[in-house]
């Protein structure tokens, strides 16, 4: 074994204050978490009780098996957008029956439940996850379906969720839907693309034009039951497999119909695994409140991998990246972390070097970032920077083990990429409340349109007005330090959410397990041309 040593003191000022500056975010953050938690408010979720209808949250609850977890995902889903946070729908994994599912549950007490574009985002999101991981699905829908306003944003974009039912069904990935209220128009194909549905007494309505529109469109006068209730689909349309009396009733079916899935995971969960050697509270004072403070990444393995065993592969090479073997929950993971925050030649060529291995021993990667990007200068072109850059974007690309990303501090530029970032479709991606991204700094970004915006005055021989100009750059620098947290990056579902530290090494353990649903095999070849 090699165990990892550690430096961390934990009464050290810095640390302590490290730490003090961590809490204050995780509390801000938990003020966003609780405005999703809140759905449509007192006046709405009252409503919605007085109706003797469960909440969102509580339909999955039950549905989940007692006392295990949910891995939420995107719950910050629309923030600093025009639309409520969490975007009016709960997604995320948790087990049923002993199968880990996707579970994705209509928030009705949000505008009726009404997709908005950002809903649509979290939805597809929630079906790639499915689709990569091979999850059987579960959605719980309540929806008044398209947000009307919004239409012209999701209508088009929004047919990809049923063609993704269906998608899954083709892949074998079974899909259930309970349907607890309504779910018409486009909505009605949630449950006409599932596998296997539920309806409910009096509750469920499911048709393609409710009596108002059927009127418009035949003259035919109809009620709601006879069009699309669950009585009429159980007995007459056979749309519903299964008929349940309420919503406990509904959600006890689902269950048992995942227990008679017969799924099979694609590999056997591992065995109880040895907790890390040190404390996971210390990760709070680890990364400095100011990123431009270098610290040790090693620090944060040793608080998440099992036994803080770690092996390191090139220590002495490319040294401001570390790359190693661990375990997670028991799974073999490979570990790439930036330690200095800049990647040089020496660094891309050893990660695209890991990554083969990895795919050779089809092992799943983890990218932990803190990274300024690429080296730009004279002498780092010369040495083929971009070249080195590209062969690491290159085998990230390509690599077909399953890639987990934890933001935990930079992540900027080109270095965004190369550590496996959102395009590079990481099977997930967390960010610390620490975490920034963005194109560049702040500084360096408004420095850079100054001095673009200077030689622009030059080349048509006009004074450069200065006052503007810092004027300019105070702006800009606010706006893109804004866009880089990760509370904006997070309503924007460019990761999975922003996780508590301290949860990091349980947030990975299941997201582990769900990727072991599908079969773990890496690239035997079939990357692209390494220029060398
Ligand atoms: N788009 C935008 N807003 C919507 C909406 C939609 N599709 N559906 C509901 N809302 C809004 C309502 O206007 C209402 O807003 P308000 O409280 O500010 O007035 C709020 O959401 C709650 O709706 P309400 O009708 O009071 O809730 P309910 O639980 O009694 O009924 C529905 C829910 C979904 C059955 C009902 O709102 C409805 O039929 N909506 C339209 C459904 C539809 O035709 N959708 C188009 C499908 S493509």
């Amino acid at each position: 074994m090699t165990r990892l040593t550690t430096v961390v003191d934990p009464r050290d000022p810095d640390h302590l204050a490290h730490r003090e500056a961590a809490l204050e975010r995780l509390a801000a953050l938990e003020a966003e978490h609780a405005k999703a938690l809140a759905g449509g408010g007192p006046k709405y979720t009252d409503r919605h009780r007085a109706r003797g209808k469960l909440l969102a949250r509580e339909r999955v609850e039950l549905l989940l098996d007692p006392d295990t977890p949910f891995l939420e995902l995107s719950p910050l889903a629309a923030w600093g957008s025009d639309y409520p946070v969490g975007a009016s729908m709960v997604t995320g994994i948790g087990t049923v029956e002993g199968v880990e599912c996707l579970v994705t549950a209509n928030d009705p007490t949000v505008r009726g439940g009404a997709s908005n574009p950002w809903t649509l985002k979290k939805a597809l999101r929630a079906n790639e996850i499915a689709l990569a991981n091979r999850l059987p699905c579960v959605s719980l829908v309540e929806s008044g379906g398209a947000d009307l306003p919004s239409q012209k944003e999701i209508f088009i974009p929004g047919g990809a969720v049923f063609r993704d039912l269906t998608r899954l069904s083709a892949a074998g990935i079974p899909t259930v839907a309970v349907v607890f209220g309504n779910s018409t128009a486009g909505g009605a194909y949630i449950p006409g693309m599932s596998d296997h549905t539920v309806m409910i007494k009096d509750r469920s309505k499911v048709f393609l034009g409710g009596p108002p529109l059927v009127k418009m469109a035949t003259g035919e006068e109809s009620d709601d039951e006879s069009l699309g209730g669950a009585d009429m689909h159980a007995r007459t349309s056979g749309l519903a497999d299964h008929y349940a009396l309420d919503e406990p009733d509904a959600i006890r079916q689902a269950r048992r119909i995942v227990a008679r899935l017969n799924h099979r995971k694609a590999h056997p969960d591992p065995g109880p695994a040895p907790e890390p050697l040190y404390d996971p509270e210390e990760l709070l004072g680890i990364v400095p409140a100011d990123l431009r403070t270098p610290f040790d990444p090693r620090e944060v393995i040793a608080r998440i991998v099992d036994a803080s065993d770690f092996d390191e592969f090139k220590p002495l090479y490319g040294t401001s990246l570390v790359t190693g073997w661990a375990a997670l929950h028991g799974y073999p993971i490979g570990i790439l972390a930036n330690a200095q925050g800049v990647l040089f030649s020496a660094e891309s060529q050893k990660a695209a070097q890991f990554i083969q291995l990895a795919n050779q021993r089809d092992i799943p990667l983890l990218f932990l970032h803190n990274t300024t990007g690429y080296m730009v200068g004279k002498e780092y072109e010369q040495g083929g920077i971009v070249k080195h850059g590209s062969m690491m974007i290159n085998a990230v690309s390509n690599s077909r083990v399953p890639h987990l990303s934890v933001l935990i501090g930079a992540s900027y530029g080109a270095g965004h990429y190369g550590m496996c970032g959102r395009a590079y479709e990481p099977r997930f991606l967390f960010a610390w409340p620490s975490a920034k991204s963005a194109v560049m700094g702040p500084q360096q970004l408004a420095g850079v349109l100054s001095i673009v915006a200077r030689q622009s005055a030059a080349a048509k021989g006009q004074p450069y007005d200065e006052e503007g100009d810092a004027g300019m750059r105070a702006f800009v620098e606010q706006q893109i330090e804004s866009e880089s947290l990760p509370m904006f990056l997070s309503g924007r579902i460019y990761d999975d959410g922003v996780i508590d530290p301290r949860d990091t090494r349980t947030v990975l353990g299941l997201c582990l397990s769900a990727v072991h649903n599908a079969p773990v095999e890496g690239a035997r070849g079939g990357f692209g041309i390494f220029r060398m």
